[in-house]
């Protein structure tokens, strides 16, 4: 529900003081250290007297007829200080937690205010709102050309247009498996990589193969491309530092997002400079593959085709820019690669972890392939596996990929929750799914790795559920959801039914997490891997 209310303008003095004092005294040394005194005791006033912090100045959290609560950090840097480092889902879970401020919590990074849920309710209305259905942009992910892709373009014509393309192509159930065969071409692929590894070393390192082949994976199905580790090595290092790079860039916390100002003097990643260098780059590369594709004269838009292709067949109002597609491409080749590879290494830690668990997986394996064939097992086959999906299902409570729910979401209008707080227009809103995966109120033994309680009652986790909704909810839920959920449950199934994964004593597996754009394992993933006849 919208509710309207005129903004405040509390900065009308600073324009009218010198007016009032007459320029000449301004120069007067002791009326400058006055004025400097003044504004510093009102800063300190301000801070002390806004809960949530200095972003939450002039009652901006008091809108409703319950104040939504919050610590209220240091002045000028809020709560920044405390969430740059470290894991910031655990802080934000532990701060909520102890403040006892789980329904919706507000707090200050700079100047910018932000609130978060901890709780199913209230992530279910805001996710679902259509008042939360922008994003906050990222000086980063505006230089990398995102503001143009779907992730983060305003929720206006283009974005439904980018949307309503994605979901009817690249998404499309018809789509996904048409490209089924992609999907186990990667996985055959990793296989005999991994087998040749385990012969050669006594272990396998999981993570190279599984970001090696969602990358490939993902490749072919929007630039309809694929790369050999061996004849292509150079473009596929190229490609790999690129992405990583990106990677790093879209994921590093920048003060300047916050700190306005600081960008003159303070950028010790040097952020802006690497994103102008990067942003030729990704630009050659991706302009390269569509001209290809312009070229080639048989443009095939069946349901085999790739994505530019889908692009580049677009005519009149939806035709899009060069720059345009750039940004789309691009994205996708963002979102695609780590989430599905890092979830993949997740599952299959967990398994190494839980002997009896993979025991039972190997089980209904041997039964749904009958004939012994690994080349049979399909995604119908998989699809019908219960313990095999409640072993992914229960891997995203215990690990969700994007504990905050990976990018934000920002208010384009005051909203009123059913709680009677009010979140004002302009306030960057994060759901913490992981302190709602970790809650013991809302699930029991939260903390243990427990597969059987999706067989004993079924979750959907596609956004209907807040109470497991790793894919986000609502309007701007991920588009990649089932793609995803398709690629990670087949390659779990077939690295499971190919191998018996044992720990490997040399490299202890270790659950700590380190959260970059998602959230992946902080040291990779090794483990013998037994073949299984
Ligand atoms: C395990 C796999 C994945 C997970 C856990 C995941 C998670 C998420 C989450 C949490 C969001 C934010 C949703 C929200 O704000 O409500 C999101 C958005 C998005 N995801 Fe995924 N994702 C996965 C796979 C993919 C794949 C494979 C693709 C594409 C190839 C993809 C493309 C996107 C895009 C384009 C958005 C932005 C949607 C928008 O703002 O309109 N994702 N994803």
């Amino acid at each position: 529900m919208e509710i309207d209310l005129a903004t405040k303008d509390t900065s009308w003095w600073v324009y009218t003081l010198p007016a009032f004092l007459g320029s000449e005294i301004l120069i007067d040394g002791y009326v400058l250290f006055s004025l400097v005194m003044a504004f510093v005791t009102l800063g300190i006033l301000t801070w002390a007297f806004a809960v949530g912090g200095v972003a939450w100045k002039n009652g901006r959290n008091r809108r409703g007829h319950r104040l939504i609560p919050g610590p209220r950090g240091l002045p000028v840097f809020g709560s920044l200080l405390t969430l740059c480092r470290g894991l910031a889902h655990r802080t934000l879970a532990s701060m909520a937690c102890s403040r006892d401020n789980t329904q919706l919590m507000a707090f200050s990074l700079g100047s910018t205010p932000v609130v978060v849920a901890s709780d199913p309710h209230t992530a279910r209305e805001i996710l679902t709102s259509i008042h939360f259905a922008d994003r906050p942009i990222k000086l980063s992910a505006k230089s990398l050309m995102f503001s143009r892709a779907i992730g983060f373009a305003p929720s206006g014509t283009y974005w439904r247009l980018l949307r309503r393309i994605a979901s009817g192509h690249l998404f499309s159930p018809r789509r996904i498996s048409a490209h089924e065969s992609l999907r186990q071409l990667e996985c055959s692929t990793m296989l005999r990589d991994m087998t040749n590894e385990q012969e050669l070393n006594g272990f396998v390192s999981l993570r190279k193969h599984l970001q090696f082949a969602s990358l490939n994976n993902i490749m072919g199905s929007v630039f309809g491309k694929r790369y050999d580790m061996v004849h292509d090595s150079q473009d596929l290092e190229e490609l790999r530092g690129m992405v990583r790079e990106g990677f790093e860039l879209l994921g590093a916390f920048n003060w300047c997002d916050y700190l306005p100002w600081l960008s003159y003097f303070y950028d010790p990643f040097r952020i802006n400079e690497r994103c102008l260098k990067l942003v030729p780059r990704v630009r050659k590369l991706v302009k390269g593959i569509i001209e290809e594709h312009r070229i080639s004269k048989s443009r095939n838009v069946g349901d085999s085709c790739d994505f530019v292709d889908v692009l580049l067949s677009l005519d009149g109002e939806e035709k899009l820019q060069d720059d345009d597609m750039v940004a789309v491409l691009w994205e996708m080749i963002f979102r695609g690669t780590d989430t599905t590879a890092l979830l993949t290494e997740w599952v299959m830690a967990e398994l190494v972890l839980h002997p009896e668990i993979q025991e039972k997986l190997h089980s209904e394996l041997d039964m749904a392939v009958k004939d012994g064939s690994l080349a049979a097992l399909t995604d119908a086959d998989v699809e019908k596996l219960p313990y095999l999906q409640a072993v992914v299902k229960e891997t995203l409570r215990v690990h969700p990929p994007g504990p905050l729910l990976s990018w934000a979401r920002l208010s384009t209008s005051d909203v009123q929750l059913n709680n009677g707080m009010v979140i004002p227009a302009n306030t960057t809103a994060m759901v913490n799914m992981w302190a709602i995966t970790h809650d013991p109120n809302v699930w029991e033994d939260p903390l243990e790795f427990k597969p059987e309680r999706f067989i004993e009652a079924d979750v959907d986790v596609r956004g209907n559920d807040l109470r497991l909704a790793p894919f986000g909810a609502g309007r701007r839920v991920c588009p990649g959801k089932k793609l995803g959920l398709v690629t990670v449950t087949l390659w779990v199934a077939k690295l499971v039914h190919c191998f018996k994964w044992n720990r490997d004593v040399d490299h202890p597996v270790d659950l700590s997490e380190v959260l970059k754009l998602s959230c992946e394992m902080k040291y990779p993933l090794h483990a013998v891997a037994v073949g299984r006849k």
